[in-house]
């Protein structure tokens, strides 16, 4: 490796430890959850993560009066969108003081399995111990114990021995 690729490489780890530090802080994220990727990961208001959650990359954004909460040991993959602050249909585009947004709240459960290119939108709980398939749309509320996917998510089986 050249002179200036090491240069590169540390600095690129500092700008990454620096950046989990500041997301430590501006957020409520256990100390025990890992963010692995944080060069493709982009968090926004009111957020918090349990103990020994994993969140690949993507995006976790809210308005100032909702927030996300993720439960404890979820797998989440990578490039999945979870957001909580949108676009009201009859106003979503336009100027900004004429666009009013839409806020819900979202939570996901406890040991919860989110698949690669996840989108989970406002408004929605996911129970405990569900999963969500690779590359769904999540648009309506996930039962505890269910795999699902799809463009919406729809019920795949419960998990083994359960329901
Ligand atoms: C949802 C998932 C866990 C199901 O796994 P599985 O139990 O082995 O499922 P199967 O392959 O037996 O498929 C069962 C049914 O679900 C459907 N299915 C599976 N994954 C699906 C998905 N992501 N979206 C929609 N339908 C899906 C299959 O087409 C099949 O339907 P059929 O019974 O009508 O033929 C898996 O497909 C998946 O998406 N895993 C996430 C992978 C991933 O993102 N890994 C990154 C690591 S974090």
């Amino acid at each position: 490796m050249n002179f200036f690729a090491k240069i590169y490489q540390f600095l690129h780890s500092q700008y990454l430890k620096d950046k989990r530090k500041d997301y430590l802080r501006r957020f409520n994220i256990d100390p025990t959850a890992r963010l692995p990727y944080l060069d493709n990961t982009w968090f926004h208001g009111n957020i918090t993560i349990g103990k020994h959650t994993y969140f690949n990359g993507g995006r976790i954004v809210t308005g100032p009066n909702s927030k996300v909460e993720i439960g404890e040991w979820c797998a989440i993959g990578h490039n999945v969108n979870i957001i909580a602050w949108t676009h009201d249909v009859e106003y979503s585009t336009g100027p900004m003081d004429m666009r009013p947004t839409v806020e819900k709240d979202i939570k996901i459960g406890n040991k919860v399995w989110i698949g690669t290119n996840v989108f989970i939108r406002e408004g929605v709980t996911i129970g405990d111990n569900s999963i969500i398939g690779a590359n769904s749309l999540v648009i309506n509320d996930i039962e505890p114990n269910a795999i699902v996917g799809g463009i919406p998510a729809k019920l795949i089986r419960y998990k083994d021995g359960i329901k």
